[in-house]
């Protein structure tokens, strides 16, 4: 399962892309509000460093401005998903630009119908949010596995991005039903090193190293 990071922080995803963890990154306005950036400026930044896919996301709600959004984000770099989002609108846009051979992001999917459609519009990415679906009772893990089945019954190639992760759980759980990506904010990514058992583990060999008087260095 790739590792995409869910943010617009600079310094956050160039740590975690030195460590080999970053396959791509996502962004939205959301994000992009957080990080005080202006758009274009922080996206060029960080398709600068990171080889893998760059989602950036249109904000125009109607088809002929989606299209032209999108095709002035995918100037910034060869590696932008212009990502749009699961409306009637963000459908043309997504198969206009994906004709036009732009990686396109489909995002804010919350059914399999509407995952659906997104294959047939020739998404690169689906992006169900599982996050948003627990917090009102739905089970997330469930879309995941829903999209997966629907994807290998017909063969469609558009990548499963799992979005809106909020645990470690979510992410082990992804990869288990076989999402093809999971997005994650960096401290869902660092959270993945803890376990209780680590630290009381190190913590032992710690108190029996001091103990031995040696030293490796
Ligand atoms: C995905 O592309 C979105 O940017 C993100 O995962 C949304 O997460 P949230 O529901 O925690 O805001």
């Amino acid at each position: 399962m790739k590792f995409f990071v869910d943010t617009a922080d600079v310094d956050a995803i160039r740590e975690l892309n030195d460590l080999g963890m970053v396959d791509g990154v996502t962004t939205n306005p959301s994000l992009i509000l957080k990080s005080g950036r202006d758009i274009l400026e922080v996206t060029k930044e960080i398709c600068s460093f990171v080889s893998g896919p760059v989602s950036a996301e249109v904000v125009a709600l109607k088809a002929d401005e989606m299209i032209a959004e999108g095709r002035k984000l995918a100037e910034i770099a060869p590696n932008i998903a212009v990502k749009v989002p699961l409306t009637w609108d963000g459908l043309k846009t997504c198969k206009v630009l994906s004709d036009e051979g732009h990686m396109v992001n489909v995002t804010l999917c919350f059914s399999a119908n509407q995952a659906l459609l997104a294959a047939k519009a020739g998404a690169t990415f689906i992006s169900p949010f599982i996050g948003r679906l627990d917090d009102i009772n739905l089970d997330g893990m469930d879309l995941i596995a829903d999209i997966r089945a629907i994807y290998d019954n017909y063969g469609f190639e558009t990548q499963i991005l799992a979005a809106s992760i909020r645990t470690a759980n979510h992410v082990a759980q992804c990869a288990l039903v076989g999402a093809d990506v999971m997005t994650a904010p960096p401290s869902v990514i660092k959270s993945l090193a803890n376990h209780v058992l680590t630290d009381k583990g190190l913590d032992q060999f710690m108190k029996d190293w001091a103990k031995t008087g040696q030293k490796i260095i």
